[in-house]
C-alpha cells in the first residue's frame, strides 16, 4: 500500500480534539484573542509575497498543537514524501500522482522539459503569426474546447492574469450546450480561429461533439477539407487524436501521472502561454514550484498547505462545518470557486476509506463562492446572520494593478471590514445604545433590536498577497492543491481518482440512444415521463 491506512478517529490526537471542543465552543474569538496575545506568533505564517493570517479561527495553542500531532499520527509528511517521489498513491487507478513535476525546473524529466519547449515555441509562433491559417491569416483568436479539468484550470488562469496578456483574444467552450458553441462562433472569423481541443481520454462526449461542431464550422464556412492548421490537440490517446485528423507535429502530451485537475501545468496550459505569452506562463509555474518547495520542506507548523488544511479539518469534522466559501477580492479571480468546486470535490467528496470501508466522520466540504465586494450584496446576508457555519477564505492583495489606489482601499477596507464583522459581531448593547443616540423609541428598539444583533464568532482565513502576478497566482493555486492532499491523507481517503462521474455518464450516452431513435426502454415513472416529454 502506497499511502498509509490510519483511520483519523482511532488516532490519540483525535480524541483529545474532540474534548478540546467542548471547551472552544464556550469561548468566543474575542475571548480567545482576549486570553492569548502570541496568537499571530502561532496561527499565521508568511512566504515570499503571500501572507496567511488564520488566527480569526476558534481554535487556541492546545488544539493547534493537537492538529500538528494528528498530521503526525496520520504521517502526512511521510505521505508528502511519497507524492513527490512519485509512488503509486492513485491506488484505484494504479498511478503515480506527479503533476508537481510539470513544474519542476529544478531536476525536471527529459519528456516535461521537452514538452515546455514545444508549448515555449508553439505559442509564440501563434501569438507571432508564424503559424497561419489555411487562408494564409495570422490568427487572431484562440478557442480552447475542453471540460473539467481540460477546461477550468486554464479558463481560470487565463482570467486571473489577463492583465498581462497579448492581443489574442482567448475563448472557451466546454458544455455540449450547441447554443452557447454557436453563440462564441458566431463573433468569430473561421479564417483566423484557431482551436486548441484538449481532454486527456478523448472520448469526453462534450468536447469530441464540439471539436466535431468546430471542425464543421471551418470547414463549411471556409469551403475546404484541409483544415488541420486550425487545430491542435492535448491527450493522452494519440490514436483517438490521428482519427480526428489533426496534424501530427500539432500533438502535445498528457501524462498518466497527472490528473485533469491538476494538469494546466503540463501542454493543458497551452491557451494560458498563448494569452501571456511563454515567459509569463513559465513564472506561473515557478510560483507554483515556490509553494511545492515550502511544502515538502517547511515543519508542520509553518507549512501553509498543512495548517489551512488543518484548520479546515477543525471546523469541519469538529466544529461542524459543511462548506466553506472562497472570497477573493478581485474581479480577476472570478472563475477560482468553481476551479476550485472541481478540484477540491472531485479529489475529496468520498466516502470509502483506504481500507475500503465506509467512513464514519465528514469528508470534503461544499466549496462555493464570489469575489468581494459583490457578494457582500449577495449572500453574505446568510453568512452573518443565518444559521450555518460557514469558514471563509479571503484572498487579497496590497496593491491594485492599474494604480488606482482609491479605488482599492475601499475594496480593502471591505475585505479586512468583513472578516472582522464576522469574528466580532455585535452585541445586543452596542444595537441598542447606536439606535438610542439615533433618538429611536424604547418602543421600537425594544421591536427591532434583535434583528440587528451580529453574533460573530464567524472563522476566516486571510490570504494577503503583495500583487497578484502570474508568479503569485501559481503560488497560490498550488497551495490549494496541497490542502487538498494533506486533508485526503488525513481522511484516510484516495483524493486522485473520480469514480463518481462515472454513472451519470454511462446513464447519458444509453439515454442519448433512446432520444435519438424515439424508442423508450423500462425505466421508473419519472425518467420515462422525461423522455417522453422531450418528444413532445
Ligand atoms: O468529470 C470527470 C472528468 O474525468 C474530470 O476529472 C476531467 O477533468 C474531465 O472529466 C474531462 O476529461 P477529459 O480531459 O478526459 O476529457
Amino acid at each position: 500500500m502506497a499511502l498509509h491506512n490510519i483511520n483519523p478517529k482511532k488516532t490519540k490526537a483525535w480524541k483529545k480534539l474532540e474534548d478540546s471542543k467542548n471547551l472552544l465552543i464556550k469561548k468566543t474569538l474575542k475571548d480567545l484573542f482576549n486570553q492569548e496575545d502570541n496568537r499571530l506568533d502561532y496561527l499565521s505564517v508568511e512566504l515570499e509575497n503571500i501572507y496567511v493570517d488564520f488566527s480569526k479561527n476558534i481554535i487556541d495553542e492546545n488544539t493547534f498543537n493537537l492538529l500538528l500531532d494528528l498530521a503526525s499520527e496520520c504521517k502526512v509528511e511521510d505521505s508528502i514524501k511519497k507524492l513527490f517521489d512519485g509512488e503509486l498513491i492513485n491506488e484505484t487507478e494504479k498511478r503515480a500522482v506527479l503533476h508537481t513535476s510539470l513544474r519542476n525546473f529544478k531536476s525536471a524529466p527529459d519528456s516535461i522539459s521537452k514538452d515546455r519547449k514545444k508549448i515555449e515555441k508553439f505559442s509564440s509562433d501563434i501569438i507571432n503569426g508564424k503559424i497561419k491559417s489555411s487562408t494564409g491569416k495570422r490568427f487572431t483568436d484562440v478557442v480552447n474546447i475542453g471540460i473539467g479539468g481540460s477546461d477550468l484550470g486554464p479558463k481560470m488562469t487565463v482570467e486571473a492574469l489577463k492583465f498581462y496578456k497579448n492581443n489574442l483574444n482567448i475563448h472557451f467552450i466546454s458544455n455540449v450546450d450547441g447554443d452557447h458553441a454557436n453563440d462564441i462562433l458566431k463573433n468569430l472569423n473561421p479564417e483566423t480561429t484557431f482551436f486548441i481541443i484538449v481532454s486527456k481520454t478523448f472520448t469526453t462526449q462534450e468536447t469530441l461533439s464540439n471539436a466535431v461542431l468546430a471542425k464543421n464550422w471551418i470547414e463549411n464556412t471556409l469551403k475546404t477539407k484541409k483544415v488541420d492548421n486550425h487545430f491542435c490537440a492535448i491527450s493522452t490517446n494519440i490514436d483517438a487524436i490521428e482519427k480526428f485528423g489533426i496534424n501530427k507535429d500539432y500533438v502535445f502530451n498528457m501524462y498518466d501521472f497527472v490528473g485533469g485537475r491538476f494538469s494546466m501545468w503540463g501542454s493543458v496550459g497551452l491557451s494560458i502561454a498563448i494569452s501571456l505569452g511563454y515567459k509569463n506562463f513559465e513564472k506561473f509555474l515557478i510560483g507554483a514550484e515556490i509553494m511545492d518547495t515550502h511544502f515538502k520542506e517547511m515543519p508542520l507548523n509553518k507549512n501553509i498547505p498543512i495548517c489551512l488544511a488543518l484548520i479546515s479539518i477543525w471546523n469541519s469534522n469538529f466544529l461542524g462545518a459543511q462548506n466553506q466559501a472562497i472570497i477573493p477580492y478581485s474581479e480577476y479571480l472570478n472563475f477560482l470557486p468553481s476551479y476550485l468546486q472541481q478540484s477540491v470535490m472531485e479529489s475529496n467528496g468520498k466516502s470509502v476509506d483506504r481500507s475500503g470501508k465506509k467512513v464514519d466522520y465528514s469528508t470534503e466540504n461544499i466549496i462555493w463562492g464570489g469575489t468581494g465586494t459583490n457578494v457582500q450584496h449577495a449572500f453574505f446576508q446568510l453568512i452573518h446572520q443565518g444559521t450555518k457555519l460557514i469558514p471563509c477564505d479571503f484572498i487579497g492583495f496590497k496593491k491594485p494593478l492599474y494604480g488606482n489606489q482609491d479605488s482599492h482601499n475601499k475594496l480593502m477596507s471591505n475585505y479586512i471590514g468583513q472578516m472582522e464583522a464576522l469574528m466580532h459581531g455585535k452585541d445586543s448593547g452596542e444595537v441598542i445604545s447606536e439606535m438610542k443616540s439615533k433618538g429611536i423609541s424604547e418602543e421600537e428598539i425594544k421591536k427591532i433590536s434583535r434583528y440587528k444583533v451580529f453574533e460573530g464568532n464567524k472563522p476566516s482565513n486571510s490570504i494577503l498577497i503583495n500583487r497578484l502576478t502570474p508568479e503569485t497566482f501559481g503560488m497560490l493555486i498550488a497551495m490549494y492543491e496541497h490542502i487538498i492532499f494533506t486533508k485526503g491523507v488525513i481522511w484516510n481517503i484516495f483524493s486522485f481518482d473520480q469514480w463518481g462521474v462515472e454513472l451519470g455518464k454511462v446513464l447519458a450516452s444509453k439515454l442519448l440512444t433512446e432520444i435519438e431513435s424515439g424508442k423508450i426502454k423500462n425505466h421508473d415513472d419519472s425518467t420515462k415521463s422525461l423522455l417522453k416529454k422531450l418528444k413532445n
